[in-house]
């Protein structure tokens, strides 16, 4: 019985396989796609990313069959989902969540990129994709934080929005072109409301496919920071490296169930996680008469936001905003150190990246606090070094002792 119906399968296999390359692609990016066998916690991120992107469309589908996008309805629609709708709550706290999840799954995985640079060539394009996945997915954070239409969401856009009001001479403008009105509007929500559930998704969906497409091309780094195609065997098998799939198709399932675990736990027992994934401003309608004491935005954009607040001339703090960002982008050609990975790096890089990443959080929790004159010397002083890192690499990464690099991978 068992073996009829693995015939029956086969067969319905090989009868796809005559008409679309089922089996070819099956072989060349999971059962005959060789990578590192050195692959350690760092390396669960990627996999993890595709699984929050999954979720984020599935629930906010769900999200969108009763939400209602105009200034007058979006509040009470979202109220409607959290009260009356079967299981609303669930699928709202999942999305709501999801976001947070997002970034902190997405700041990983960039960390372990630096750890191990991962974003050297031959990896330059697939790092820039990835960059401009992180600039789509800040921008759809963004736009889906307004849709609830509470008081942070408002007034969240409204700071932002007027942000390119700094620009000269197209400024204001261009805000006004940005908002569709002379306030965040009803024009504002609909617009948001269209990039936030299509035109953004779409874009994410497609450069994930080229975030994959280039990854497979040039294969995977690893902690070692080698090319394992460099030693292949008589078979062109690369000796370093085991197929995807069993291998890392388990693994990476180890990593999705914890992942599971945490992320059931924060959305029944923690969903708002004390105002850090959904502000308390946020359950009170947008009132645009009214602004909130203080005005902040999520902990994911913080760090960023310091930075734009630590810049007293508002055009020079958007300047250096963007300027944060660009760092990011220029990295493959700012990292001269003949080594990648951290572990063979010398104390230079080591002490660059801790001060890095001592910076980034403090900004991080800089940006959420009122701009008192203590909290602007910080936020100066971690601006600073957070610059420095990027602009002084092309220096201190060639003058880093770095310890020889073996030829095979070490697997511990
Ligand atoms: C929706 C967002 C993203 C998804 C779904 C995604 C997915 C993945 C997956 C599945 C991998 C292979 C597994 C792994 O190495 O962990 C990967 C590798 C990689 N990703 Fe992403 N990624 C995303 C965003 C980003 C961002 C924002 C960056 C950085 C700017 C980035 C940089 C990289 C790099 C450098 C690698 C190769 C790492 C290595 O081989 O050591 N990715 N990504």
């Amino acid at each position: 019985m068992f073996e009829k119906i693995t015939h029956r399968l086969v067969d319905l296999r090989d009868w796809a396989d005559e008409r679309f390359p089922v089996m070819e692609f099956w072989q060349a990016h999971l059962s005959k796609y060789y990578a590192p066998k050195n692959f350690n916690f760092w390396y669960y991120f990627g996999s993890l990313a595709m699984l929050v992107l999954v979720i984020q469309i599935l629930t906010g589908i769900f999200l969108t069959m009763n939400y209602k996008p105009t200034a007058g309805t979006a509040f009470a629609s979202v109220e409607y989902i959290m009260r009356d709708v079967n299981w609303g709550w669930l699928i709202r706290y999942m999305h709501s969540t999801g976001a947070s999840f997002f970034f902190v799954v997405i700041y990983l995985h960039m960390f372990r990129a630096l750890l191990y640079g991962s974003y050297r060539g031959p990896r330059e394009l697939l790092w820039l994709f990835g960059m401009f996945l992180f600039v789509l997915l800040m921008a759809e954070a963004f736009m889906g934080y307004l849709l609830p239409w509470g008081q942070m969401s408002f007034w969240g856009a409204q700071v932002i929005i007027s942000l390119f009001g700094a620009i000269p001479y197209i400024g204001d403008d261009l805000s006004l072109w940005i908002r569709g009105d002379y306030v965040v509007a009803d024009a504002t929500l609909n617009r948001f409301f269209a990039f936030h559930v299509i035109a953004v998704p779409l874009l994410l969906i497609g450069l994930v496919m080229f975030h994959l497409i280039a990854l497979h091309s040039v294969g995977s780094n690893n902690p070692d920071g080698i090319e394992i195609k460099k030693l292949k065997d008589e078979n062109g098998v690369p000796l370093d490296g085991i197929p995807f799939h069993p291998y890392y198709t388990v693994k990476d399932i180890v990593g999705v169930v914890a992942f599971l675990m945490v992320f059931a736990t924060v959305i029944f027992y923690a969903p708002e996680m004390g105002g850090w994934f959904l502000e308390k401003d946020n359950f009170v309608p947008a009132d645009p008469l009214k602004t909130p004491e203080h005005i902040a935005p999520l902990w994911y954009f913080t760090p960023f936001y310091a930075i734009l607040r630590a810049v007293p001339d508002k055009f020079l703090g958007v300047v250096a905003m963007g300027a944060a960002i660009v760092m990011l982008f220029l990295l493959p050609w700012l990292d001269r150190s003949p080594v990648k990975s951290i572990r063979y790096r010398g104390i230079w890089f080591k002490s660059a990246l801790t001060v890095f990443v001592v910076s980034f959080i403090g900004l991080a929790y800089l940006g959420t606090v009122p701009a008192t004159p203590v909290a602007t010397l910080f936020s100066r002083v971690f601006s600073i070094l957070y610059f420095a890192f990027f602009l002084l690499m092309p220096f201190y990464s060639r003058w880093d002792k770095t310890k020889p690099v073996p030829e095979r991978v070490t697997v511990k």
